[in-house]
């Protein structure tokens, strides 16, 4: 095989009480990555039509990424990339992740299974590091795992995979982009004792309720007060779309990883499409275009078109 297309999926990062290291698969919306071998060393990257998102290696995640894999497997020949991009850069929903993923989980098909799937999350963290300026691992490891994944430690890597019930998302996306580095730089430095003592709390109870299938837990878990406190401006009408979630019978909601998306995790596909309807309305008075996804927890990852 000389050639390989994967699809990547979206991924929602932090879940409201798991900032940096919680996060799942969506299996709507996904990026479709084609990686050729060629004998020549080098990454050559297709152009994007949609979003013009830059062909110089160096600067494009995924030949980041791709780079990175090269090194570690010690490979001297080249890659030729082509990415269809199905989710929009600065949404929110892991765009840069799926495209890092997509790019080293076809060229580790293409050269024999080298690397076991921790390896390749720990691979494709080089391409969000040079997207984000972060090495974390909340939106990469639930791309290549699939399903609910805890980061316990992004460096070294230590990734476990959480049971849970059957899930939906409710996405809602405006049309505006926000950089994670952004979002990032504008986060505490440091947070009172008492705040943190509320986030592990419901940390250690999500991940409890998680496995359990307790949604009147995961629903108190669903719960933060030193992130999306300082993000939360950036994103017109939050709260409103919040309140219309919870009002709707989520079992919770808040801000996708830096944003502007908001999603919602919900018991069933009804009442995501239920919830999805009342954040619409709810945001509905800013003059801001809108996405919307419904999306089951995506149980596989990255995998082969
Ligand atoms: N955990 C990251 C953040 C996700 O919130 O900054 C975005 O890449």
């Amino acid at each position: 095989m000389s050639s390989v297309t994967v699809r990547a999926p979206a991924t929602v990062s932090n879940v409201v009480c798991g900032f940096d290291c919680l996060g799942f698969a969506l299996t709507e919306p996904f990026d479709e990555v084609t990686v050729s071998l060629r004998s020549q060393p080098g990454i050559s990257i297709e152009p994007d039509a949609i979003f013009g998102l830059p062909t110089d290696p160096t600067e494009n995640v995924a030949g980041v990424a791709l780079a990175a894999f090269a090194r570690a497997a010690g490979y001297d020949g080249g890659f030729e990339v082509t990415i269809r991009k199905g989710i929009k850069p600065g949404s929110g929903i892991g765009s840069s992740a799926a495209s890092s993923c997509g790019a080293v989980f076809a060229a580790n098909i293409l050269l024999d299974q080298r690397f076991a799937p921790d390896e390749l999350i720990g691979i494709a963290m080089s391409g969000e590091e040079r997207a984000s300026g972060s090495k974390h691992a909340d939106n990469v490891a639930p791309c290549i795992m699939g399903g609910f994944v805890l980061v316990r430690s992004a460096d070294p890597l230590d990734v476990v995979r959480l049971e849970h019930p059957p899930l939906w998302a409710a996405l809602l996306h405006p049309q505006i982009e926000i950089r994670t580095a952004e979002a990032r730089a504008m986060l505490p430095t440091q947070v009172p004792l008492a705040d943190a003592v509320r986030n592990w709390s419901n940390l250690g109870a999500f991940v409890a309720a998680l496995a359990s299938g307790d949604l009147e837990l995961l629903s108190r878990s669903m719960e933060d007060c030193i992130i999306e406190p300082a993000r939360k401006r950036l994103i017109p009408g939050f709260d409103k779309v919040v309140a219309a979630a919870r009002s709707a019978g989520t079992i919770g909601a808040g801000i996708s990883g830096s944003g502007p998306s908001m999603f919602a995790l919900c018991a069933s596909e009804y009442d995501a499409h239920r919830t999805v309807a009342a954040m619409l309305e709810a945001f509905g008075e800013s003059n801001i275009e809108v996405n919307t996804y419904l999306s089951p927890i995506d149980p596989e990852g990255v995998r082969i078109l």
